[in-house]
């Protein structure tokens, strides 16, 4: 006889995406089934594009390509269709995402520049200014907001003015922070952002998009594509042009992200923002009072992540596990910051489900101490 797995009626997501949702976001995505030619799913398409130019402070310039696929989809999307032959591609690179870009890049055969800071260091602008002063043939730069694997913030409205005095193009993966974090794409000279629906935007998994000014889009034209699926220009002129997907688009997703959309722009980023700030100082007194040293200096510091140190001899899977087991998921990083765990705080998460984290946390610990001492 088998048993049924012991499902709790809600597990506390503190991985960074996808997040815990809003019930309305859920039930959206039951909505009836449809199919993707009718005009009722065509100008969904249009209402949500709408949407995010708006929580990207795009204007009626702007618009946004959708795809269905993870927030990578999208970066390959732009990255493998806006550098031209002739053109070189800058990455600014600080951790994990960055050097994606650059990965990206290479796949493609893409002229590429790399700017590599370190992990956990600060992106400067006067390299950056340096770089493109001294680098003239440079036509695009590529940079991560959230650089998520540590947890860093990159100042975009300062390297937006350095790349825009120099008059190169921004690609910025917004991924992380698009929803939550300072961002405008009119202020901050973002000619490419790149968003997905199950972060900060709090939707489900499944959709990502491009937002950009029309005419840059237009302007992708001439270009010869390097893929089929991932024409930025093929996408562009079937769903804004000729308002019609390309190809079958996760619609149930598409109607969870259009309420999520609903949901971010009724609040408002910056008191989303501020609620997710509220959770983050939580995780971020309740770790130190702990004797947990935190990654980064408080300035440095996204709203929605968390990158701490391991303590008192638990490797990341014995605590990990031990948080699952009491319905709490974080997050490990990445090979180059090893002894680090992370606990990020997007989505629909109260200041209870950050007390009832904080006493997993030392219910963990305590049972790890009490099995050292009878070892
Ligand atoms: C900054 C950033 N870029 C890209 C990605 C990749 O997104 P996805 O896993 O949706 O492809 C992530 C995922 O965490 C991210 O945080």
């Amino acid at each position: 006889m088998t048993t049924a797995p012991d499902r709790r009626d809600r597990v506390v997501l503190l991985n960074p995406g996808p997040v815990n949702v809003h019930d309305r976001v859920r039930a959206a995505i039951a909505s009836p089934d449809e199919c993707h030619r009718e005009p009722e799913a065509q100008q969904l398409l249009v209402t949500v594009a709408d949407k995010i130019v708006e929580v990207c402070g795009g204007d009626d310039s702007h618009t946004a390509v959708l795809l269905t696929g993870s927030g990578t989809a999208a970066l390959e999307m732009v990255v493998s269709s806006v550098v031209p032959a002739d053109g070189r591609f800058l990455v600014l690179d600080n951790g994990h995402y960055g050097e994606r870009l650059l990965r990206i890049a290479r796949v493609h055969g893409i002229d590429v520049d790399h700017l590599e800071f370190g992990w956990a260091n600060p992106i400067t602008p006067e390299a950056v200014d340096r770089f493109l002063g001294e680098n003239p043939g440079v036509t695009h730069v590529g940079m991560v907001h959230h650089e998520t694997s540590t947890g860093m913030l990159n100042p975009l409205r300062e390297l937006g003015d350095v790349v825009a005095r120099h008059g190169r193009s921004l690609i910025v993966d917004a991924i992380s922070s698009l929803g939550a974090e300072e961002l405008d794409v009119v202020a901050d000279h973002v000619d490419w952002c790149v968003g997905t629906a199950n972060k900060c935007l709090e939707g489900l998994p499944g959709i990502s998009f491009v937002c950009a000014p029309r005419e840059r889009f237009a302007a992708l034209e001439p270009l010869p594509a390097r893929t089929f699926y991932f024409d930025l220009f093929a996408g562009y002129r079937a769903q804004v042009l000729d308002r019609s997907p390309q190809f079958t688009p996760a619609l149930q997703v598409l109607r969870a992200l259009d309420t999520a959309l609903d949901l971010t722009l009724e609040e408002g980023v910056a008191a989303r923002g501020r609620r997710y700030a509220d959770r983050a100082r939580e995780i971020r007194e309740g770790l130190e009072q702990r004797g947990i040293e935190l990654l980064l200096p408080p300035h440095q510091r996204a709203a929605s992540i968390t990158n701490a140190h391991l303590a008192g001899g638990l490797t990341y899977d014995e605590l990990h596990d031990g948080l699952k087991e009491r319905g709490y998921v974080i997050y490990a990083t990445q090979a180059k910051s090893a002894g680090v765990f992370r606990v990020a705080n997007m989505g629909q998460l109260t200041a209870a489900d950050i007390a009832g984290f904080l006493a997993a946390f030392d219910d963990v610990l305590s049972k790890h101490e009490t099995v050292k001492k009878e070892w």
